[in-house]
């Protein structure tokens, strides 16, 4: 089991993050660890310049999304947790596997459809090319396991078609070059909506900060976000079908769910005839005990940039490690010479 992984470093992670991915990473992490396999995450700051990006913002959220990893649980002592930056070999894949992408696969793939909108044109290469990084991102440690949300399926599967096209073009059935990954996309990953309109997904850029708990929110102030929370006036009921068309009241009880580690059914088994008053409460109790101890631990960890510079150093180097022989068996199967 090869779990690899890379998440944006854009900043900013909340509730829906931690709940919908990060936690998840952390159960991988574990699993990997006790059977023997590896686990991998990194910070995806080469995917950043493929929009129009702030360095100096992209330096920062670098090192405060390593903060926010470690608190949620990534152990540096299970997974290599490192930024793609300080090991080139993804940079070097990409290029390796750019006469193996065709036009036709990146011209398909919906992200670059909607991040370009009417605007192809005026868009980076970086833009259109981002899905054969990702692809060289897993490829070069031969990933089994990418635990990913749905909107990144379709870029696995380009991953795949890009790897069975180089074994077929470059390598034998008996010997691949590549291994061909599969997306992870966990059944319970929780989908969870902002706190003001339970039609619209959890964001970091929904302009209003009350939309979201944010990892680095205080125990008052995921209470205060909570109790602030849009609902309506009925009690809750106390069956699942009593949740339709109350997409705020089943977006507050998944959440209570989701972070209690109960399902939709138990959380209503024990709330149901409730009304707000009482399950706010309770839910930001619950809230705060998983969230608090992340936050307090985020705090430290941001004021200690050593710690984090060797936290990433030292997952750098295990990744140009792992990475090595893929990469130099990709040039040899493609006939370039090195010394
Ligand atoms: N494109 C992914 C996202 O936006 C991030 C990412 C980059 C990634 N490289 C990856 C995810 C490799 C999984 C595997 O969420």
């Amino acid at each position: 089991m090869i779990v690899v992984s890379g998440i944006q470093p854009t900043g900013n992670l909340h509730l829906g993050n931690y709940l919908g991915a990060i936690r998840n990473y952390v159960k991988l992490q574990d699993e990997a660890h006790a059977n023997g396999g590896k686990c991998l995450i990194f910070l995806a700051d080469l995917h950043a310049l493929s929009m129009p990006h702030d360095p100096a913002e992209l330096h920062a959220s670098t090192l405060e999304m390593v903060a926010t990893l470690v608190a949620c649980g990534l152990d540096p002592a299970k997974a290599v947790l490192f930024n793609q930056a300080q090991v080139p070999q993804h940079a070097e894949l990409q290029w390796l596997l750019m006469g193996t992408a065709r036009m036709g696969w990146l011209n398909r793939m919906t992200q670059w459809k909607d991040k370009a909108g009417k605007n192809r044109e005026g868009q980076s290469v970086a833009l259109f090319s981002y899905p054969v990084l990702q692809a060289a991102d897993v490829l070069i440690y031969q990933a089994t396991h990418v635990p990913v949300g749905e909107d990144q399926k379709q870029h696995l599967e380009l991953a795949r078609d890009i790897a069975q096209k180089f074994n077929n073009d470059f390598a034998s059935e008996e010997a691949p070059v590549f291994t061909l990954p599969e997306p992870y996309i966990p059944e319970e990953a929780a989908r969870i909506m902002s706190l003001r309109d339970g039609s619209a997904k959890m964001s970091k850029s929904d302009p209003s900060d009350m939309s979201r708990i944010n990892l680095t929110d205080d125990a008052d102030t995921i209470m205060k976000k909570v109790k602030k929370a849009r609902t309506d006036p009925e009690p809750l009921p106390s069956d699942i079908t009593g949740l339709v068309d109350r997409a705020e009241a089943l977006n507050l009880v998944a959440i209570h769910g989701a972070i209690t580690g109960k399902s939709v059914e138990q959380v209503l088994g024990e709330f149901g005839g409730s009304g707000f008053g009482t399950f706010k409460p309770a839910l930001g109790e619950a809230l705060v005990e998983t969230l608090a101890p992340i936050s307090q631990r985020f705090r430290e960890l941001k004021q200690d940039r050593e710690s984090l510079d060797a936290i990433l150093a030292r997952g750098a180097s295990k990744a140009r490690e792992l990475a090595a022989p893929t990469l130099a068996a990709t040039y040899d199967a493609l006939g370039l010479v090195r010394g």
